[in-house]
């Protein structure tokens, strides 16, 4: 995928043993912060699909916002960072 400047993708993956405790939002929420704040991003998508249910409850609680269906039952979500 070309990635124009100042947008990045961010992907996540955790040990199964690790679910379901929260560790991911606040790695997420690093991670997002980072990009902003430390390498200029301006916008971070993420892509996952329509049944990783994890996945969309977790770009959700996130405040991701849901911008594209796309092929392969993928769904495009982003999170714009906000000018003050
Ligand atoms: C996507 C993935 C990282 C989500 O993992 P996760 O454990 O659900 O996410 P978190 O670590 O943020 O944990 C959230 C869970 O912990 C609970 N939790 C407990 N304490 C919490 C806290 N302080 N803050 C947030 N959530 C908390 C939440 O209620 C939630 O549980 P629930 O799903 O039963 O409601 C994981 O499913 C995964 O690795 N999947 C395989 C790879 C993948 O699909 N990646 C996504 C591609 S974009």
């Amino acid at each position: 995928m070309r990635i124009k400047k100042g947008v990045g993708e961010l992907g996540c993956v955790l040990k199964s043993k690790f679910r379901g405790q929260g560790y991911m939002t606040i790695a997420m929420k690093l991670a997002i912060e980072f990009g902003f704040n430390e390498i200029g991003l301006t916008k971070i998508i993420a892509i996952t699909s329509k049944q990783n249910y994890d996945a969309l409850k977790l770009l959700e609680r996130l405040n991701f916002m849901k911008t594209a269906d796309l092929p392969d039952d993928d769904i495009e979500f982003n999170f714009e960072k906000i000018n003050e």
